[in-house]
């Protein structure tokens, strides 16, 4: 099987294309300013540059009738992951990219297995936290509406590995575990029976590598990646507590809590990073996996607290968090 992958220099991608070109698949990796997808000694693959907010992703006439002739698979994982940034940003890349990835993939007929989030649902009341998720639901509607073969996988929030804890790079909930850990923000609007549905990023890339592997078996099916069991609020202050060097968070009803009382730097970081997360720290959505437990058998070695410690003690060793 040839399987084209976007965002294939990302946190999820290169674990994909990892695992796809170690088990003898060709792997057209598609990557865009950072190049480095994984150790290509053990897992060759072909790398090519794009840019999929632009049409035919920038490519040639004729690497795109290369690609549409090859009797690919697509896995897209590509997008703007950062909260924060404009909206134009989102619709550039989530959405639109995602419309000409799938202009390309409906010229060569090709499966498609879509990286979504699982937080495509939204606020209770159907609104969104933020741009970000708004786009990936924008996203994820125009691949349900693409006449393809599709498979959709919604991730929760991917963390590092169930084995080890090691992450390649520390990014969105990262930088707020460490703010957090440094005592940088000590008190955060949020409730202690809110839900992080923390999920490991081997977990995601299984699932992702056995969607496009057994396509045939799930397509037309959404399948979220998530957690075996989220951690409460309360429990991640808990397992902080443990560690003598980590600050834990205090968590105030976001009705009751007052930026105003908080020191002049915590504000800042507030302003600058807390205010992104807020929505998780209240949010108590749990996810039906089921459809994804029928599919693929492996059950997570280790969630919940289990993991998270496993997280923090791979932060602290490779001093991330001190
Ligand atoms: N990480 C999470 O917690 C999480 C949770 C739920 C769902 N997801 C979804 O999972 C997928 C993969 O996420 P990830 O964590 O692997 O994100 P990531 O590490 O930020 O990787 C995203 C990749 O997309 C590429 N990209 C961005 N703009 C592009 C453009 N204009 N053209 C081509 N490629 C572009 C990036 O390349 P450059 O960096 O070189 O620009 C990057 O390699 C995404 O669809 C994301 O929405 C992630």
């Amino acid at each position: 099987m040839n399987v084209i992958v976007t965002g294939a220099a990302g946190l999820v991608g290169a674990e994909v294309c990892a695992r796809l070109a170690a088990a003898g698949h060709g792997v057209i990796a598609m990557t865009h300013r950072r190049t480095t997808v994984a150790d290509q000694s053990t897992t060759p693959f072909t790398r090519l540059a794009v840019d999929i907010t632009r049409p035919d992703l920038g490519l040639t006439p004729r690497q795109v009738d290369q690609l549409c002739g090859g009797r690919c698979t697509v896995v897209h994982a590509a997008a703007v992951t950062e909260f924060g940034r404009d909206d134009g940003v989102y619709d550039a890349v989530n959405v639109r990219g995602t419309a000409h990835v799938l202009a390309l993939a409906r010229r060569g007929e090709m499966p498609f297995v879509h990286v979504s989030t699982a937080y495509v649902c939204g606020e209770h009341d159907g609104s969104f936290a933020n741009g970000y998720e708004r786009s990936k639901a924008a996203a994820e509607s125009l691949v349900h509406g693409s006449g393809l073969d599709v498979v959709v996988i919604r991730p929760s929030i991917v963390v590092g590995t169930e084995s080890t804890g090691a992450i390649r790079v520390f990014r969105n909930i990262y930088v707020m575990l460490r703010l957090i850990a440094e005592g940088k923000v000590g008190t955060l609007p949020g409730r202690y029976d809110a839900c992080l549905d923390l999920v490991a990023v081997d977990r995601v890339a299984d699932l992702v590598t056995d969607a496009a592997h057994r396509f045939g078996e799930v397509r037309g099916q959404t399948l979220p990646a998530i957690a075996g069991r989220p951690v409460t609020l309360r429990e991640c202050s808990e397992v902080f507590a443990e560690y003598p060097s980590l600050r834990a968070p205090r968590f105030v009803p976001p009705e009751v809590f007052r930026l105003d009382t908080l020191p002049p730097t915590q504000r800042r970081y507030h302003d600058r990073v807390v205010r992104l997360y807020e929505p998780y720290f209240r949010r108590r959505t749990t996810f039906d996996d089921s459809a994804t437990r029928a599919f693929h058998r492996r059950r997570p070695a280790l969630t919940g607290v289990a993991h998270l410690r496993r997280l923090l003690d791979y932060c602290l060793a490779i001093g991330y968090l001190r």
